[in-house]
C-alpha cells in the first residue's frame, strides 16, 4: 500500500532546490538523495539495489518473473530488457503510480552497437581507428534508445581479448589496450555526453570488470588467470580510460580472476575502481553473478554469496534476486552493515536525478519524438558512412579490385542476399528484415549503371549440401567476375558462442574452390564476428574483404568499397592466425630468451608452422599506396615522463586519394622488467590526395 505520494518527495526535493541555491549541483544532489533516502524502509533500500529483466525478450536464463509486483512493493528499482515509450511509460506509471514512495524506475539495456539503426559491430567499428566516427554512432545510439524510453546502455564493453575463440570479441576493440582505452573513451562519451540536460543520452556502462576477455581456452564464462601485472598493463587500461571518460556505471564480470569471482572481489571493486581509480557511479553484477558464486565454488550458498557481494562493492544485482531475499537477513546478522547498502543506495538515487527522473519520470517517455529519432535518415546515412570505415581489404591481387564498371558480375554465397544477418550478435532491438543486402545494393547499381547481375546462392552458411554449386558455377563462368559473400551467421558469435575450429563454416570454403576453379577473379568478402582461419582462400582469392557485420547499411557500404566510391583505409584490430593452434596469437607479444628463428630448433617456434599470423595488427590494404620517409624522432633515450614526439612524411604515391593510419609503436629495449617488442603509442589518420604527402 502506497503511505507517502511521489508529492512529498517532489516537494522535499523542491524546497532543497530553493533552500541550496548556491551550492554546487553535486552538493544539491546529495542533499536531495538524502531526502528521499530518509524516507526509505530497509526493504525499499534493497529494492534499488535490485534490477531484473521484464518478460519482453531475455538475454540470459528467466529465473524471475512478476517483476510487476516488485515495482509495485519497492522490491525492484530498475528493469532491463524493456524499451520503447508505450512499454516504458506503463511500467513506469506503476512505480510512480502505484509505489509508496514512486521513485522512478531506471530502464536498461544492451544497445551494444545502435538501437534500431544497427551500427558495424564494435570490433568492425574498432578497424576504422576513427574516434570521431566511433563517438557518433555511440551518440546515434544514445539517442535513439533514449527516445525510446531507455535511460541506460550496458556497454560499451571494453574488454581486451587475444581469444578469437571466444565469441564476444565481436563486442569489444581488440586487442590492444591503447586503441581500447581510446575506443572506450570515445564511446562513454558519445552514450552519455556531457550531461543529462537534454533527452538524447543514456548512461553508459563500462563492461565487464574485470578481464573476461581472457577466458581459458576461449570458452565463455571460463576461468581467467593473469599475473597482475599482465591485468594492469594489457586489461585494465580500457577500463580505466572508460571511468576517466566519465561512465557512470561499471558492471562486474561472471570469471574469476587469480582465484576470486568478480563479482565478490573486494580488490577489483573497491580498491582499484574506486580508491584508485575514483569511480563514483554504481556497480551493477552481470545477469546472475552473484549466484553464480556457489557455481565457482566461492560462497557457501546464495546468502553468502549476497553478502561476499555486497561487502566486494557491488551496489547492484541483475536478475539473481539475491539481495531482495537475503540481504536483510544478513544486516540483522551483522554482516553487512546497513551503512554500506545506504552508500550503494545513494549511488544508484544520485544517477536517477543526475538524469532529471525524479523532476520528471517520463522525461524519456515522448511517442512523437521516438517516431522522429528512430531510425532517422541521417542516422542511416552515418550507419553506412561507419561501415565503409569499417572494411579491411585483406589481399587485393593484380588489382582486382576495384571493380570495372560495366563488368558483369555474378554474385554468389548464402550471405549475397542475407539481411538478417547483417544485423550481427547483441543486435537488441535491431531489425534484420530493414537492413540492405550486398545484392539489393548491387541491384540498384546494375539498375542505374546498366551492367549484367546474377545471382545464385550456392550453398548454406552451415551443413554439407554441395547441390547449388554448380548453378552458382555457371554464373561464375559466364561472368567477367565472381563476388562471393561468406562467412559465419551471427549467432555464431556473441555471448555464450565460443568456437573451437574458428574455420569458415560448412561447405563454403570447398564451394570458393569450385569457384576458383572456374579460372574468373574471385572476390571473397567475408561477413563475421571474429578472425577466422582460411589459409586456403588466403592464398588463392584473388582479392579478400573482411566485411564483418556492417550493419543497417552494410550492402550499400560493401558496394561502395567494391566500386571505389569509397577507397578502404580499416586495418586489423585483432590479429587473424594462420591456424587455431597458435591462439593465443596478437602482435604485442614479447621476445623471450630464444627469440624466433624458423631455421634453427632450438627456439620460440612450433615444428610444424611459422608463428606469424596470416594477417597481424594494423594490416589492411587500401587502393592506393604510401611511401614513409624521414622519420624523426627527437631524442635518443628517454625517461618514464617524457614526451617522444616523431614526424614522418607520408606521400601517396599511387593514383587515387586514400586515407592512410600512420602507426607509432615503441619498445623499451632495456628494462627492469620485460617488455612487449611493439607496443601502439600513438596514430594518426591522414587523407592524402593521389601523389601528395
Ligand atoms: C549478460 C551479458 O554478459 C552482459 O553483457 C549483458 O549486459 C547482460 N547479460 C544483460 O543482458
Amino acid at each position: 500500500m502506497r503511505i507517502w505520494p511521489l508529492l512529498a518527495v517532489v516537494l522535499i526535493i523542491a524546497s532543497c532546490k530553493t533552500s541550496a541555491q548556491s551550492v554546487k549541483t553535486s552538493d544539491r544532489i546529495s542533499t536531495q538523495v538524502d531526502s528521499v533516502l530518509a524516507l526509505m524502509t530497509l526493504q525499499e533500500k534493497i529494492g534499488q539495489m535490485t534490477i531484473y529483466t521484464t518478460d519482453w525478450e531475455s538475454t540470459g536464463p528467466t529465473i524471475k518473473a512478476g517483476y510487476q509486483n516488485d515495482i509495485r512493493s519497492g522490491d525492484c528499482g530498475s528493469l532491463f530488457n524493456s524499451h520503447t515509450v508505450a512499454f516504458t511509460r506503463k511500467l513506469q506509471e506503476i512505480a510512480v503510480n502505484e509505489s509508496r514512495l514512486g521513485i522512478p524506475l531506471l530502464f536498461g539495456y544492451d544497445v551494444i552497437h545502435g538501437y534500431k539503426t544497427i551500427f558495424p559491430i564494435p570490433l568492425a567499428e574498432s578497424c576504422s581507428w576513427d574516434m570521431a566516427a566511433m563517438e557518433q554512432s555511440a551518440s546515434i545510439a544514445a539517442a535513439e534508445s533514449a527516445a525510446a524510453g531507455l535511460h541506460w546502455t550496458f556497454a560499451p564493453m571494453v574488454d581486451i581479448s587475444r581469444e578469437p575463440r571466444w565469441g564476444r570479441v565481436m563486442e569489444g576493440a581488440g586487442e590492444d589496450p591503447y586503441l581500447g582505452s581510446l575506443v572506450a573513451r570515445a564511446r562513454v562519451k558519445g552514450f552519455q555526453g556531457n550531461n543529462f540536460n537534454g533527452t538524447d543520452k543514456v548512461l553508459a556502462c563500462i563492461k565487464h570488470f574485470a578481464g573476461y576477455g581472457a577466458p581459458i581456452a576461449g570458452r565463455d564464462y571460463n576461468t581467467v588467470d593473469m599475473s597482475e601485472r599482465t591485468f594492469r598493463d594489457f586489461y585494465f587500461p580500457p577500463y580505466k580510460a572508460g571511468i576517466e571518460a566519465g561512465a557512470r556505471t561499471v558492471m562486474t564480470s561472471f570469471n574469476d580472476l587469480d582465484g576470486i569471482p568478480s563479482t565478490g572481489n573486494k580488490w577489483l571493486l573497491s580498491d582499484v575502481l574506486r580508491k584508485e581509480n575514483g569511480f563514483t557511479g554504481f556497480i551493477v553484477t552481470d545477469y546472475t553473478s552473484i549466484n553464480e558464486m556457489v557455481n565457482h565454488g566461492f560462497a557457501a550458498d546464495e546468502k553468502h554469496a549476497g553478502e561476499l557481494a555486497a561487502n566486494a562493492g557491488v551496489d547492484m544485482d541483475m536478475q539473481g534476486g539475491v539481495f531482495q531475499r537475503y540481504l536483510k537477513e544478513s544486516i540483522a546478522a551483522g554482516i553487512v552493515s546497513e551503512k554500506m547498502v545506504d552508500e550503494a543506495v545513494r549511488r544508484i538515487l544520485r544517477i536517477k536525478f543526475e538524469l532529471g527522473l525524479f523532476k520528471d519520470p517520463f522525461k524519456y517517455c515522448n511517442e512523437q519524438r521516438e517516431k522522429a529519432v528512430v531510425f532517422a535518415p541521417a542516422h542511416l546515412d552515418a550507419a553506412r558512412d561507419i561501415a565503409r570505415k569499417s572494411i579491411v581489404l585483406l589481399k587485393n591481387n593484380n588489382k582486382t579490385l576495384p571493380l570495372t564498371k560495366g563488368k558483369s558480375i555474378a554474385l554468389v554465397g548464402p550471405l549475397a542476399a542475407d539481411r538478417g544477418n547483417l544485423i550481427g550478435a547483441w543486435s537488441g532491438a535491431g531489425e534484420g528484415d530493414k537492413c540492405v543486402s550486398v545484392l539489393d545494393a548491387f541491384q540498384e547499381r546494375a539498375a542505374k549503371d546498366g551492367f549484367k547481375l546474377m545471382h545464385s546462392k550456392g550453398c548454406a552458411i552451415e551443413g554439407t549440401d554441395t547441390s547449388g554449386f554448380a548453378e552458382a558455377v555457371r554464373i561464375g563462368r559466364e561472368a567477367d567476375i565472381i563476388i562471393a559473400v561468406i562467412g559465419e551467421s551471427k549467432d555464431m558469435s556473441g555471448e555464450a558462442s565460443s568456437r573451437a575450429h574458428i574455420t569458415i563454416p560448412g561447405v563454403q570454403e570447398q564451394f570458393i574452390k569450385a569457384l576458383v576453379a572456374t579460372g574468373k577473379p574471385v572476390v571473397v568478402v567475408l561477413m563475421n564476428g571474429r578472425p577466422l582461419t582460411f589459409p586456403w582462400i588466403a592464398e588463392h582469392a584473388s582479392a579478400i574483404v573482411e566485411a564483418w557485420w556492417l550493419g543497417s547499411r552494410g550492402g550499400p557500404a560493401i558496394g561502395d568499397v567494391l566500386y571505389g566510391d569509397y577507397n578502404p583505409s580499416g586495418k586489423l584490430t585483432m590479429t587473424f592466425p594462420r591456424d587455431i593452434g597458435q591462439v593465443p596469437i596478437y602482435y604485442n607479444l614479447k621476445n623471450t630468451g630464444r627469440p624466433y628463428d624458423p631455421n634453427t630448433k632450438w627456439n620460440s617456434r612450433y615444428q610444424d608452422i611459422v608463428n606469424s599470423p596470416q594477417y597481424p595488427f594494423g594490416y589492411g590494404l587500401s587502393y592506393t599506396t604510401f611511401t614513409y620517409d624521414s622519420m624523426i624522432v627527437t631524442r635518443k633515450d628517454y625517461t618514464f615522463s617524457d614526451t617522444i614526439i616523431a614526424t614522418v612524411n607520408v606521400k601517396n604515391t599511387g593514383s587515387v586519394a586514400g586515407e592512410e593510419i600512420v602507426q607509432f609503436y615503441v619498445r623499451d629495449l632495456v628494462g627492469s622488467v620485460t617488455r612487449p617488442l611493439k607496443e601502439l603509442k600513438g596514430f594518426e589518420k591522414n587523407k592524402t590526395g593521389a601523389g601528395r604527402e
